[in-house]
């Protein structure tokens, strides 16, 4: 589906003083695109995404999915936090299936499908507190994937893996996009993952966030990071993220 994001603003208090966090976001993402969003710390990716999947609905403006208005979270959209959140009380293969009962074959076939592509194969039965971080993030991962939503949004999924798993679960996600032509969005602190990802990598700006450029990354799938064409665009896509940092330095605000 479409997703056309227009936030006029949003306000964060703090203390007493208003802190305008996010002004004049307008993008309209089309059917089956992977769009990726990079930023510097603090710029409102966080926000804004949490926006577009109606957790946060104290804001000016609006987010439409197809033609139909986000009011607040649904199942055409699926989430993964930043910071996993995972029920403690339930085991991993719990925790994917969530409110979807292991006792329907289907799902629990589907639930141990994905356990083995997010290589959780034998934790099964653990609890999150047995878990690292990176682990726990994959179980997230897997829970989202399970509801198979027409809107996927990721917000760093990926910032607490090795560079393997990274790697590994970046074609994961590849393949599902492809298989399924879900509509992504991704947070990310990594250029090279936003390029190696998108159809479209969108530059935050800061105070208030914004989204500046839209860049698109016109190289066929699977990408090779170590072609000239990949350096290129990543180039590109770096230029454009160290002027957003320059004037974060300039105003005193990256400190
Ligand atoms: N619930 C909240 N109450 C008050 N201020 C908030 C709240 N959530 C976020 N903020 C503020 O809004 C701004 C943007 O936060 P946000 O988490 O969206 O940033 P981000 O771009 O995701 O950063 P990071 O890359 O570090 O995850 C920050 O200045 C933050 O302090
Ligand atoms: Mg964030």
């Amino acid at each position: 589906m479409t997703v056309s994001i227009s936030v006029k603003e949003k306000i964060f208090l703090k203390g007493q003083r208003e802190v305008k966090v996010l002004e004049h976001v307008d993008v309209t993402i089309d059917q089956g695109e992977f769009v990726t969003i990079i930023g510097p710390s603090g710029c409102g990716k966080s926000t804004l995404l949490k926006i577009v999947a109606g957790i946060d609905s104290d804001y000016e403006g609006f987010v439409k999915i197809g033609n139909r208005e986000v009011k607040g979270p649904g199942t055409k959209q699926g989430f993964v936090f930043q910071e996993h959140r995972l029920f403690p009380w339930l085991t991993v293969e719990e925790n994917i299936a969530a409110n979807l009962s292991l006792r329907n074959s289907e799902v629990r076939r589907q639930v141990h499908e994905l356990i083995e592509i997010v290589r959780l194969s034998g934790f099964e039965k653990s609890y999150p507190r047995e878990l690292s971080g990176g682990m726990s993030q994959r179980v997230a991962i897997a829970r989202a994937l399970l509801r198979d939503p027409e809107v996927l949004l990721l917000d760093e999924p990926f910032g607490a893996l090795d560079a393997f798993t990274r790697k590994h679960l970046q074609d994961v996600l590849l393949d599902i996009w492809k298989e399924r032509q879900t509509t992504m969005i991704l947070v990310t602190h990594d250029i090279d993952e936003s390029v190696y990802l998108a159809n479209r990598v969108a530059i935050m700006s800061p105070r208030p966030g914004t989204v500046g450029k839209l860049i698109p990354i016109q190289l066929p799938y699977p990408r090779n990071r170590t072609n000239e064409a990949f350096q290129a665009a990543r180039q590109q896509v770096l230029a454009e993220f160290e002027k957003t940092e320059e004037v974060h330095l300039l105003d005193g605000s990256g400190i």
